[in-house]
C-alpha cells in the first residue's frame, strides 16, 4: 500500500499500547451524556475548537475540533423506539452538521447539507429529533469539510440499546480513530491535498481508542463481553486479531447476524466506518496478558493495538464451555427478489487507475464545492461512479427508484484501491461478493470493495428521500467519490 508513515509517531501506538496511560483532556470534561429521551432535555451537541492530549502523558497535546469537549465525542445512549432530541450547536468558525451514521431515519435528520438541511452557520443551531428503528452500534461525524472536521476529532459513538436488557456481564466499547501527528503533536495539515486522496486517504501513525493511546484493558477470566468497535478512522482500515480468544461476530454495522461466526482466519476486517459487535468470551489465563494486533497493512505496518490484561481473580465459576448467544433482529424491511429494479454502478478513478475518461461533464461539478474541503472545492473530480448513464460524482441523483421496489446493485471496483461504500438511511443486505453468495443474510450500511471485487447488495426501498451513496475513505468521498440515489 502507497502510504507515507515516516513520522516519528509511528512506534509510539506500539510502544504505548502495553503501558499504562490515562490520557486527560485539557479541556474540562463534560460528564459522558446519559440517556436522552421522553421528557427530557434535549442533548446538547456543541462541536468547537480544543485542546486535547491523545498522545498520552507526558506528550503534546494537540490542537483539536471535539463534540462538548471530548475526544471521542460524548457516547449518545439512545433507546430502540424512543425518541431522541439533540440540540446542536456550532461552536467552529466554519458551518457543520451532524450525521447519525447507520440510522434508518427520515432524510430531514439526516445531516447532509444540501439534502436535509442547509449547513449550520457558527455559533448557530439545529433541533435533530427522530426515533431510532434498529438497536445497536452506529456513529455520529459531521457532514461538510468532513476531512477537516472529523479528520481533527469530531465523532462519537451512538449506541442504540434494545429495549430489553441483554445477558452480556459487560459491554467494552471501543471508538477506534487514527492521527498523523507532526512532531510536535500537532496534526499533519492538509487533509485534502490531491495526493492523499488520489491514493489510499490519510492513514495516520497513531491509532487509539476512544480518543487516547490505549492502556491495557482490565479482563477478569469468564467473563462473557459485548465488544463494539467503531472503525472512525478517515481511511485505515484493520483486521484486528484477538491472540488466544475465539471471538464471534454478534452484529455488523448495528445489525445482529442471524448465526454467530468466528470471523475468517481469525482476523475481524473492520473498514472506514464500519462496525462491528464481538462476542469476548475472557478464556484467558488469570494473571496473563494477550494482545490485540493488526496486521492488515503487513510488514512494518503491524503494530500491537492494546493488551487484554486479565486480573489475578478466579475465572468465574462455570464459565468454561463456549457460550451461545444471538442478538434480537431489527425490523428492517427484507427485499423481495422476486422482480427488483437492477442497476450496475462502476467506481473508477484514483491514481494508478483508469482515470475518469470522457464524461465528466461540468454539471457534475455543481453539487461538489458543498461537500467538500477548502481547498479540493476549486479542482476537478478524482474518482467518480459511473452506471449507464454517465459518470457521476457529486450531489445529483444518479437514478430513481420507486417507493417501495426493491432494488439490486451490483458495486464494481475498477480502481486500484480499497472502497468502504456507505448508503444511508438503509441497511441493505449483501447477496454476493464475486458472484459468491454469502453464506447467511448480511446487512450492512457500509460495505468493502477490494480492487476489481464485485458485490451485489439489496434493499427494499421503503425511506423516501434522496440518499448520498459515497466511498467512507472521507478524501475518496470529498473528491468525487460520492452519488445520490433518489427514492421516490
Ligand atoms: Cu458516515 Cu455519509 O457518512
Ligand atoms: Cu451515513
Ligand atoms: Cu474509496
Amino acid at each position: 500500500m502507497p502510504i507515507n508513515l515516516p513520522g516519528r509517531f509511528r512506534g509510539r501506538g506500539l510502544l504505548l499500547a502495553g503501558a499504562a496511560s490515562t490520557a486527560a483532556l485539557i479541556l474540562p470534561k463534560t460528564r459522558a451524556f446519559a440517556a436522552n429521551t421522553a421528557g427530557q432535555l434535549p442533548l446538547i451537541l456543541r462541536p468547537a475548537p480544543g485542546r486535547a492530549n491523545i498522545l498520552g502523558p507526558g506528550q503534546p497535546s494537540t490542537d483539536v475540533l471535539a463534540y462538548n469537549s471530548q475526544i471521542s465525542g460524548p457516547v449518545l445512549r439512545l433507546t430502540q423506539d424512543q425518541e431522541f432530541r439533540a440540540e446542536i450547536v456550532n461552536g467552529l468558525d466554519q458551518g457543520t452538521t451532524v450525521h447519525w451514521h447507520g440510522l434508518r431515519i427520515p432524510v430531514a435528520m439526516d445531516g447532509v447539507p444540501g439534502i436535509s438541511q442547509p449547513p449550520i452557520p457558527p455559533g448557530e443551531k439545529f433541533n435533530a429529533t427522530y426515533t431510532p428503528p434498529d438497536a445497536g452500534t452506529f456513529w455520529y461525524h459531521p457532514h461538510l469539510h468532513t476531512a477537516h472536521q472529523m479528520g481533527r476529532g469530531l465523532a462519537g459513538a451512538l449506541i442504540v440499546d434494545e429495549a430489553q436488557k441483554q445477558p452480556f456481564d459487560r459491554e467494552l466499547l471501543w471508538v477506534l480513530q487514527d492521527w498523523q501527528f507532526e512532531a510536535d503533536g500537532q496534526f499533519v495539515p492538509g487533509f485534502d491535498t490531491p495526493m492523499e486522496a488520489g491514493m489510499g486517504g490519510r492513514i495516520g501513525d497513531v491509532v487509539t481508542i476512544n480518543g487516547v493511546v490505549p492502556s491495557p484493558v482490565a479482563v477478569r477470566a469468564g467473563e462473557r463481553i459485548r465488544l463494539r468497535l467503531i472503525n472512525a478512522c478517515l481511511a485505515r482500515f484493520m483486521s484486528l486479531a484477538f491472540t488466544g480468544h475465539d471471538v464471534r461476530v454478534l452484529a455488523l454495522d448495528g445489525q445482529p447476524v442471524l448465526t454467530p461466526f468466528a470471523p475468517r482466519d481469525g482476523r475481524v476486517l473492520i473498514g472506514p466506518a464500519q462496525r462491528v459487535d464481538l462476542l469476548l468470551e475472557a478464556s484467558g489465563e488469570p494473571g496473563q496478558r494477550y494482545p490485540v494486533t493488526d496486521d492488515f497493512y503487513g510488514g512494518s505496518m503491524d503494530y500491537q493495538l492494546v493488551n487484554l490484561a486479565y486480573t489475578a481473580q478466579a475465572r468465574i465459576p462455570g464459565r468454561t464451555a463456549s457460550w451461545q448467544v444471538t442478538l434480537p433482529p431489527n425490523p428492517v424491511p427484507k427485499p423481495d427478489l422476486s422482480n427488483p429494479v437492477r442497476h450496475r454502478l462502476t467506481i473508477v478513478g484514483g491514481m494508478m487507475g483508469s482515470g475518469l475518461g470522457n464524461g465528466t461533464g461540468g454539471g457534475m461539478m455543481g453539487g461538489m464545492g458543498m461537500m467538500m474541503g477548502d481547498n479540493a472545492a476549486n479542482q476537478p473530480p478524482i474518482w467518480g461512479i459511473r452506471d449507464k448513464a454517465g459518470l457521476n460524482s457529486g450531489m445529483t441523483p444518479m437514478f430513481t427508484i420507486p417507493l417501495g421496489k426493491t432494488v439490486v446493485i451490483t458495486l464494481d471496483n475498477q480502481t486500484a484501491f480499497w472502497h468502504p461504500m456507505h448508503l444511508h438511511g438503509y441497511s441493505f443486505t449483501v447477496l454476493s461478493h464475486n458472484n459468491v453468495p454469502e453464506p447467511q443474510p448480511i446487512l450492512r450500511d457500509t460495505v468493502i470493495l477490494q480492487p476489481q471485487d464485485q458485490v451485489e447488495i439489496a434493499f427494499a426501498a421503503d425511506n423516501p428521500g434522496d440518499w448520498m451513496f459515497h466511498c467512507h475513505v472521507i478524501q475518496h468521498q470529498e473528491s468525487g467519490l460520492m452519488t445520490v440515489i433518489r427514492v421516490a
